[in-house]
């Protein structure tokens, strides 16, 4: 007898699952946990509804499918979680936040289609999200599947894309981001914490990883993160540059999004591993705050640039 229901989140969409029935009474049972590990592997995203919207419950539920990581900056008191794991918080708020321009209105919080940590050899399995506060239009998180993308984009580039990898740079975000920026876009203003945190990726090391992989399950994943991509590794010319980017356009004419306007009492979960997220943005006279624990892992195909060998 199953103690939680999982339905589709939105009609005609080939991923995302919204799931009810999680609560402390049930979330410890095993069958309940084995239940919600086969739904995160089907559906990529699951939007857990009517919750407890606690630190300890998002922990709880990210704890299901694997380790959590320690976040070494930007920590949430730990004493609200207890010892076992550590949240981040992404908070924007108007005296320090990044300012873009789509079509003549200005956002903040904008954040552009990317998988996390794509810029380290070794990406995290997923992330548990909880809104704290959401300013009362904009906001909302888009989510779109790397299965569905794969199938979506012409054979001719599928094909083209199998063979390569591509390059991240963790510096490459906001006004240095170089792919997939939509027409009708400016930046007006880098936070001033946003630009340390570029400065401080000046000369670090990038990432390698393969554009397109393939799921324990059979489905092929294009897994290409615009936000923080550098080019086609072994070719960052201009006629590389302009093929990567005719990949995102192509990916953003193709995608089926999920967009995941927050309601009270939500918790949600996304495979890093296949999908790709963004935030649409908010006015910038407003705040917004998610916190997000991490669940560890590795899909093992990354790898560290060796300098002087891509
Ligand atoms: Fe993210």
């Amino acid at each position: 007898m199953s103690a939680i229901g999982i339905a589709p989140v939105q009609d005609g969409l080939p991923f995302g699952a919204r799931v009810s029935g999680v609560s402390w009474d049930t979330i410890r049972d095993a069958d309940v946990r084995a239940q919600l590990q086969r739904a995160f592997e089907e559906h990529g995203v699951l939007v857990c509804s009517d919750v407890d919207s606690t630190s300890e419950m998002q922990v709880e539920i990210a704890s299901v499918f694997g380790p959590l990581r320690h976040h070494a900056m930007a920590e949430v008191s730990r004493a609200d979680v207890g010892a076992t794991a550590t949240l981040m918080e992404l908070h924007n708020h108007p005296e320090d936040q990044n300012v873009v321009e789509l079509d003549g209105t200005p956002l903040a919080g904008r954040t552009p289609w990317h998988w996390d940590a794509c810029y380290a050899p070794a990406i995290y399995r997923g992330g548990v999200l909880r809104a704290l506060e959401m300013p009362s239009d904009g906001g909302q998180t888009g989510f779109a599947d790397g299965v569905q993308l794969y199938q979506a984009i012409s054979p001719k580039m599928r094909e083209t894309f199998e063979q390569l990898d591509i390059v991240y740079d963790p510096g490459l975000m906001h006004d240095r981001q170089k792919f997939g920026l939509p027409a009708g876009y400016r930046f007006l203003e880098t936070s001033p914490s946003m630009r340390q945190v570029q400065d401080s990726y000046e000369g670090a090391p990038r990432s390698v990883h393969p554009a397109v992989w393939q799921r324990s399950s059979g489905e092929k994943v294009l897994h290409v993160s615009p936000w923080q991509a550098a080019g086609i590794a072994g070719n960052e010319s201009s006629e590389g540059d302009a093929l990567l980017e005719a990949l995102c356009q192509e990916m953003s004419e193709t995608m089926q999004a999920y967009w995941h306007r927050w309601s009270e009492n939500e918790i949600v979960a996304y495979d890093n591993w296949r999908m790709l997220h963004m935030v649409t943005g908010h006015d910038p006279t407003l705040s917004r705050n998610i916190h997000r624990a991490t669940i560890e892992g590795d899909y093992g195909l990354g790898r560290a640039e060796l300098v002087g060998a891509e």
